[in-house]
């Protein structure tokens, strides 16, 4: 019979999304809860059908409870790194939102730990899950894009009131985010699609016009502009202020033979389908509208209870996978590293007016 893998999960926020798909996966077992806020703790512990004896709001005390294989990581990003590094040296396996960490030493701790206790560790980076990314790699591997030159990668999303509490005017941890900070919904996929790693990064962006009292996460917008080791440039635009309905995703590669891009609507609504153009130098005279699903039917219904489509169950069943063989997941370490770490240095380079900047291997 396949183990059943016990699950401990700690950030009932966002957590409660992956909750919600473990606890109806057969193969998990959700059993300890950790939120620092007891009132959250309280209302999912009660959805998950946890006793007292499983919820924590202390971590150390959760990790310490001896009762889980694995520990999903959901709290906020100053958090992560410390997070992980202690269930990994406690022998727990790791599934950590995005991104990997706020700061270059903290990825680096993870590396460490990581390769120390020969455990997983895996950054769930759902976007690359998302069903057009699996279309866009049929296109890559079958070489009728060429070689990709070029990528741009958007993520414009107002997100004012996880800046500021509109309630207490109190200022929440996503105010100290510079916006590129949060790179992997758009690096993602596109180091993972082309086998790509930045080496040089730069970036503008300094000013505070929209929501000026929020501080580094309220710049108007961040453009930041990477090299890579295949010599391919990408361009990323990021805000979490300017106004921008529905907020969108934005992808484009282009190829020595040709391109693809998604539209700037995003996914349809009603349809589920993400719309795009598509040129193929040796297959089209001109460029051709393009559509994709959002959504994975060949899963389960409750599988889109994770949100954003069907692609964080995805996720999960990617870290499911690593769990079974025991083998380092696509998102591992080292992959996190590759799709955080320029952000961070992006965000340095817009406090030093667009500076180039080396973005460092892991030691
Ligand atoms: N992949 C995605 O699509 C996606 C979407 C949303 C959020 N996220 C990520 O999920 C994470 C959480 O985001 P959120 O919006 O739920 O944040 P949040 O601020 O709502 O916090 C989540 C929960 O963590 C708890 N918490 C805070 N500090 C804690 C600690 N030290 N120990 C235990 N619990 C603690 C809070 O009480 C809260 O209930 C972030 O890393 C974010 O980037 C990812």
């Amino acid at each position: 019979m396949d183990k059943i893998w016990k699950i401990g999960l700690v950030g009932a926020g966002r957590g409660s999304s992956y909750g919600n798909i473990t606890y109806r996966h057969a193969r998990f077992d959700v059993v300890a809860l950790c939120d620092a806020n007891e009132n959250t703790l309280a209302r999912y512990q009660k959805e998950l059908e946890l006793s007292d004896s499983q919820c924590f709001t202390d971590y150390e005390k959760f990790i310490n409870s001896g009762s889980m294989d694995a520990v999903i990581i959901c709290t906020p990003i100053l958090y992560h790194a410390e997070q992980a590094v202690m269930a990994l040296e406690s022998g727990i396996n790791v599934m950590s939102e995005v991104t990997a960490s706020n700061t270059i030493e903290g990825c680096s701790s993870i590396v460490k730990a990581a390769k120390k206790s020969g455990k997983i560790y895996m950054m769930a980076e759902n976007t690359i899950y998302r069903p057009v990314f699996d279309e866009w790699a049929k296109l890559i591997e079958s070489c009728k894009l060429g070689e990709i030159i070029y990528a741009e990668a958007d993520y414009l999303h107002p997100i004012h009131a996880l800046l500021i509490d509109p309630n207490t005017g109190e200022k929440k941890w996503r105010a100290n985010r510079p916006p590129v900070h949060y790179c992997s919904h758009s690096l993602g996929p596109i180091l993972y699609l082309t086998g790509d790693r930045i080496t040089r990064a730069m970036a503008v962006g300094n000013t505070y016009r929209i929501l000026p009292e929020a501080g580094v996460g309220a710049a108007d917008i961040q453009l930041a502009v990477f090299e890579t080791e295949k010599n391919m440039i990408i361009k990323m635009t990021r805000t979490q202020v300017a106004p921008r309905h529905y907020p969108i995703h934005y992808y484009h590669l282009l190829g020595t033979e040709g391109f693809v891009e998604t539209d700037r609507f995003g996914p349809d609504r009603d349809t589920r389908m993400q719309k795009g153009l598509l040129y193929l130098k040796n297959d089209m005279k001109h460029t051709q509208l393009a559509e994709w699903p959002e959504i994975d039917t060949s899963l389960p219904d409750y599988a889109l209870l994770g949100g954003h489509g069907t692609c964080d169950y995805s996720t999960l069943l990617q870290f499911l996978n690593a769990l079974d063989s025991g083998k380092k997941p696509v998102l591992d370490e080292i992959r996190a590293w590759d799709m955080t770490v320029p952000g961070l240095i992006a965000a340095e380079s817009a406090f030093h007016d667009g500076k180039w900047m080396d973005v460092p291997l892991p030691e």
